[in-house]
């Protein structure tokens, strides 16, 4: 069968499942019950980021040294010594899911006055690691230059598609591999497990790029995927050089990745839209709220945007060390900047990550300036039709001027 044959073939099944689909929402409709209020949503997070922590002038002043990081921020990366590299087995050693609520705490006052959403977290919170339902432990093997893993949950097949089309095309450059993987947990909701999963199934038969584990696919479960990928990344990488990790609604340029590489020597690499000083969200109603009882500082650790990072794979092994220390934390990304704290490791700033959207105001014309995009590394959020076609643009011989700024 030949890579078109297949393409039919799939095409063809998801018009059928698509179908099925469609049948047998009007059937059940009215006899499904709603899935759990805290489904995973994918959304900007316009709160999460102190304006004022956000440099928008001076993008590319010096274009000459646009890729060059601060040096006195690379001298204090340093790594701290107590946390050593754990030695992992070569296989996925979790088979069984053995996950009963913690009810510890659940007399007490503190907790009883926790909202659904948080209650369900902590009971569960102990729970760490969960099986896997589609695994590809070949999928590591060898040598690696670039490793893109990508959130995604099971119904975004559209999403998925159109990132191997642009973006996740695996590829080669120079004898530099580039290669990409969806990180996927199980569906939260019946019909959408019955109807989803085979179809993911078969995507993943044409495609080999998706791992899957048995944990519910929520918006406070996002820090399982990164732990679970930490995990399995230790587990099964070899020699990956460099890890790009982020959403599956952004756009992203390899090339500039590349570019950037080339001209950066980090001893522990962490760099992507990073957030000095945030303060925990106390709105009840910001997706992002966290009660005191949760978190009781007044400032997270420096953390990036998870839209998308960049790091390196030795940090990767050490980051899962660190998140073994820890309790998890129901924001992904601020997780990670507790194990970056952990390591001592300074996440880096670097202008070509826009993962809180391009600029503030979103009817701006300049978020759809392909030029802003051919010079980005990521920018948050465009939708599959918006990214093919900025991908056409982008990937065109587009004449841009040397020198643009971002008002
Ligand atoms: C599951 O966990 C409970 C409590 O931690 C333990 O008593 C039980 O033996 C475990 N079951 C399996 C199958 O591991
Ligand atoms: C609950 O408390 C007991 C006794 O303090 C402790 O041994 C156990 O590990 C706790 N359970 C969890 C899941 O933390
Ligand atoms: C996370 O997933 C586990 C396993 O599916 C589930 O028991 C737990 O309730 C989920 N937690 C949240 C906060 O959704
Ligand atoms: C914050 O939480 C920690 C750990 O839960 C606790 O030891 C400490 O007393 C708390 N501090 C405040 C000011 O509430
Ligand atoms: C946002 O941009 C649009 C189009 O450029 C403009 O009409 C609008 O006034 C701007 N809004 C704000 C709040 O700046």
């Amino acid at each position: 069968m030949t890579a078109r044959d297949r393409w039919r073939v799939y095409k063809r099944v998801c018009v059928m499942f698509l179908l099925a689909v469609l049948t047998l929402t009007v059937v059940q409709r009215g006899s499904v019950s709603p899935g759990p209020q805290f489904q995973a949503e994918r959304q900007a997070r316009p709160q999460a980021a102190p304006a004022a922590a956000r440099q928008k002038r001076g993008l590319y002043s010096g274009t000459g040294n646009f890729w060059k990081v601060n040096k006195q921020k690379l001298e204090s990366t340093t790594e701290a010594p107590r946390i050593t590299e754990d030695r992992v087995a070569h296989t996925w050693d979790v088979t069984t899911t053995n996950c009963t609520a913690n009810l510890n705490f659940s007399s007490t006052e503190w907790f009883s006055g926790l909202e659904p959403n948080f209650k369900q977290f902590l009971l569960y919170r102990h729970c760490r690691y969960f099986p896997m339902i589609i695994n590809h432990p070949e999928k590591c093997s060898g040598q690696i230059y670039l490793l893109i893993v990508i959130k995604s949950i099971i119904t975004q097949h559209d999403r998925r598609e159109v990132i191997r089309r642009t973006w996740g095309k695996e590829h080669e450059v120079d004898g530099m591999k580039v290669k990409t993987l969806f990180l996927l947990g199980a569906s939260s909701n019946e019909a959408e497990k019955a109807n989803h999963q085979k179809l993911l199934e078969y995507e993943d038969y044409i495609y080999g790029d998706i791992l899957q584990w048995d944990f519910l696919d929520s918006f406070f479960n996002l820090t399982l995927k990164e732990t679970h990928f930490l995990k399995w990344f230790s587990t099964y990488c070899g020699e990956v050089s460099y890890i790009f990790k982020g959403d599956d609604d952004v756009f992203v340029n390899v090339q500039n990745i590349f570019e950037f590489l080339r001209d950066t020597n980090i001893k522990n690499l962490f760099v992507g839209d990073v957030l000095f000083k945030a303060k925990p969200i106390r709105k009840k109603e910001n997706k992002y709220y966290i009660p005191q009882a949760l978190y009781n500082k007044t400032h997270y650790p420096p953390y990036a945007g998870g839209g998308g990072f960049l790091m390196d794979g030795t940090l990767a092994r050490k980051l899962y060390a660190a998140s073994e220390t820890l309790d998890l934390y129901p924001i992904d990304d601020v997780f990670l900047g507790m194990c970056l704290e952990v390591l001592q490791v300074s996440p880096v700033k670097h202008n070509a990550f826009k993962t809180f959207g391009l600029v503030k105001n979103k009817s701006s014309r300049l978020n759809k300036e392909p030029c802003f995009f051919k010079s980005m590394i990521v920018v948050h959020k465009l939708l599959p039709p918006e990214l093919t076609r900025m991908w056409n643009l982008v990937n065109s011989d587009l004449i841009c001027a040397q020198k643009v700024e971002i008002l």
